[in-house]
């Protein structure tokens, strides 16, 4: 493993791909390898164990494949199995989680804090957590949703009733917090619906996580030197696809370099 090896980027499917975006312009010249386990999807209703075991066979893959550092980019594994992978595996790995209270400390001004997640990361209480070790004042709202990322992954445009669902979720918000964590990697696909019925600050955590693994990586001293464009390949355990046309969608370019392997 050296600086010019590769960095893994994963998440249960087409969701990680709003952090990768914004890791492709953070870090443009490193080389990236996308997992989506859209095969195994959705991780937010399945169990702890089951969660960590799926990760820990993304992370083999990763180590398999020279990989030098690893973003699982996805609330509900950063939840499930963030701890247990720093330590299984010796590489660096961050999740999402520190880096969407990090954007949500920037933006609040009333310390009231809305969070959309899945089920998982909403009974995990991860948000509530890592926002404790900042502030004892902060007044936290949560949802799950257990609709967003099965109905994202298919296409969300394809759902008639989409806004019925996501008025119903947004309803059980607070009226009085002033920001909204997209707690799901999935949901800054949708966020433009979501401004429809929430008009504070919405804070992605992808931009804060893209500049973590930035001072990860120089901390490591693991920055590809090259003055090249990285390469980006594409890893799915779903249909490709499907996969291919959302994630093509968000990122605004073509995906050349897209692998179905077994699930
Ligand atoms: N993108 C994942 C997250 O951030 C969704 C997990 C799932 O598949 O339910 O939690």
């Amino acid at each position: 493993m050296n600086n010019n090896s590769n960095i893994g980027v994963f998440d249960s499917g087409v969701g990680g791909t709003t952090v990768l975006k914004e890791i492709l312009k953070v870090l443009p010249h490193e080389n990236i390898l996308y997992y989506g386990d859209s095969g195994n999807a959705p991780y937010g209703q399945k169990s702890t164990e089951e969660i960590q075991k799926l990760c820990c066979r993304i992370l083999d893959f990763f180590i398999a494949n020279n990989c030098k550092a690893v973003v699982v980019a996805c609330n509900t594994a950063t939840a499930a199995a963030l701890d247990k992978l720093k330590n299984t595996y010796s590489i660096p790995i961050i999740g999402v989680i520190s880096a969407g209270v990090k954007g949500a400390l920037k933006v609040t001004k009333n310390n009231r804090i809305n969070i959309l997640a899945t089920p998982f990361t909403v009974d995990s209480n991860a948000y509530i957590k890592e926002l404790r070790k900042h502030f004892k004042s902060f007044k936290i709202t949560q949802e799950g949703c257990p609709e967003f990322c099965p109905m994202i992954e298919i296409g969300w445009e394809t759902h008639p009733d989409r806004y019925d669902i996501l008025k119903s979720h947004i309803s059980h918000l607070s009226q009085e917090a002033d920001t909204l964590i997209l707690g799901c990697t999935h949901y800054p696909i949708i966020k433009n619906d979501i401004e429809r019925f929430f008009s504070g600050n919405i804070v992605d955590p992808a931009r804060e996580t893209a500049l973590e693994l930035y001072s990860l990586l120089r901390l490591n001293d693991l920055l590809n030197t090259s003055s090249k464009k990285g390469k980006v390949e594409f890893f799915v355990t779903g249909d490709k696809k499907l996969f291919k046309k959302i994630a093509e969608q968000f990122l605004e370019f073509e995906i050349k370099n897209i692998y179905q392997i077994d699930k």
